[in-house]
């Protein structure tokens, strides 16, 4: 049995299934969850492609495991920005 991994993705409450815990969040967030904006690039925390806020801070979600987000607030792409609409959606 697997436990929900739950977090707070631009603002939404998101409750996924537990097994996706040890997986990487920028595949969480773009496979399970479906923010393409999200980019990845050489997927070892080298590049920054696929930087988001973590609990506001800054992390490269490559190589940050979707358990390290359990119950925090993640801001991906679109979810960043100033005030509480972040900034305009401007690409897929
Ligand atoms: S893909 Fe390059 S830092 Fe994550």
């Amino acid at each position: 049995m697997t436990n929900a991994l739950s977090l707070i993705l631009n603002g939404v409450a998101v409750d996924l299934d537990g097994s996706v815990s040890d997986e990487p969040l920028v595949w969480i967030i773009r496979d399970k969850l479906g923010l393409k904006a999200t980019k990845f690039g050489c997927g070892h925390g080298g590049c920054g492609a696929c930087t988001m806020h973590l609990a506001g801070c800054a992390v490269t979600s490559c190589n940050t495991l979707g358990k390290d987000a359990a119950g925090k607030k993640v801001a991906a792409r679109f979810g960043q920005g100033a005030g509480s609409g972040g900034y305009p959606r401007v690409a897929r």
